[in-house]
């Protein structure tokens, strides 16, 4: 079992509409994906009551449960189990940090959201762990995206796919899908399968260096972000 963290202390960044969407196209690629929920906002419960399809499970818990949810989750049959953080840096963040083997990132191209997910970076190097950024809610094409891309690049490892702002996510999420289901040979689903295999190879890699020793590789830059952090 591999436990993936979506967190970023932004608000609306996207944390749980990735996390639905990927949760969704991990269980079409064959897998059994059980989902925590430790926002009280509910997105992912709300989502659920919409939902007609069959899994993936979800539970909400809080961070007093964290540990021992995910000491029964390692002995059950899931192979992932995906967390959603609430949007505000917390015990329980940082325990679902502390619980992950890849922490996502989610992180739109503005300068507001650069900015803001410094000290989720913080304590990511702190606990260690592998990390990846994802750009979510990106125009179609603009610089900004390629300047967002370049700085997030410096920090850590970014996929070579970004997730477009398209409705069908806000769609999708309304109806209780993800987007592959709602819209399978849309745009917004290539880009989230996409995104699904690169998370599964980069969990599936030998050799990945985890946060500290990225952060050994940091250039300058990088440096300055995380101690401003
Ligand atoms: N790629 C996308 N395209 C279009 N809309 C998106 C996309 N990603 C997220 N959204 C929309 O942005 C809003 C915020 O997304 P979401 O709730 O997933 O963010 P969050 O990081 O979980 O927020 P919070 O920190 O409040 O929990 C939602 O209305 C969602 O539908
Ligand atoms: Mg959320």
């Amino acid at each position: 079992m591999k436990a993936i963290t979506f967190v970023t202390q932004k608000g609306g960044s996207g944390k749980s509409t990735l996390c639905i969407s990927l949760a969704v196209a991990a269980q079409e690629a064959g897998h059994t994906v059980c989902i925590l929920e430790m926002d009280r906002q509910a997105t992912i419960t709300d989502w659920l009551d919409h939902r007609t399809a069959d899994g993936p499970e979800v539970a909400q818990i809080d961070a007093t449960q964290i540990d021992l949810v995910m000491e029964r989750l390692a002995e059950s049959a899931y192979d992932y189990v995906f967390i959603d953080t609430p949007g505000v840096d917390s015990n329980g963040t940082l325990s679902a940090i502390r619980a992950a083997d890849l922490c996502i990132i989610p992180c739109r191209p503005t300068p507001a959201d650069l900015r803001a997910f410094k000290p989720t970076l913080a304590a990511v190097y702190r606990l260690e762990k592998k990390f990846a950024f994802v750009l979510n809610q990106t125009p179609p094409r603009s610089y900004r995206i390629r300047d967002a891309a370049d700085g997030l690049a410096v920090l850590g490892i970014l996929p070579d796919v970004n997730i477009v702002a398209r409705n069908d996510h806000q769609d999708a999420i309304g109806v209780g899908q993800g987007v592959t289901e709602f819209n399978p040979k849309g745009q917004a689903a290539g880009e989230v399968r996409r995104l699904w295999s690169w998370i599964e190879r980069r969990m599936q890699a030998t050799g990945q260096r985890p946060a500290k020793a990225a952060a050994g590789a940091m250039g300058k830059d990088a440096r300055k972000h995380v101690k401003a952090a």
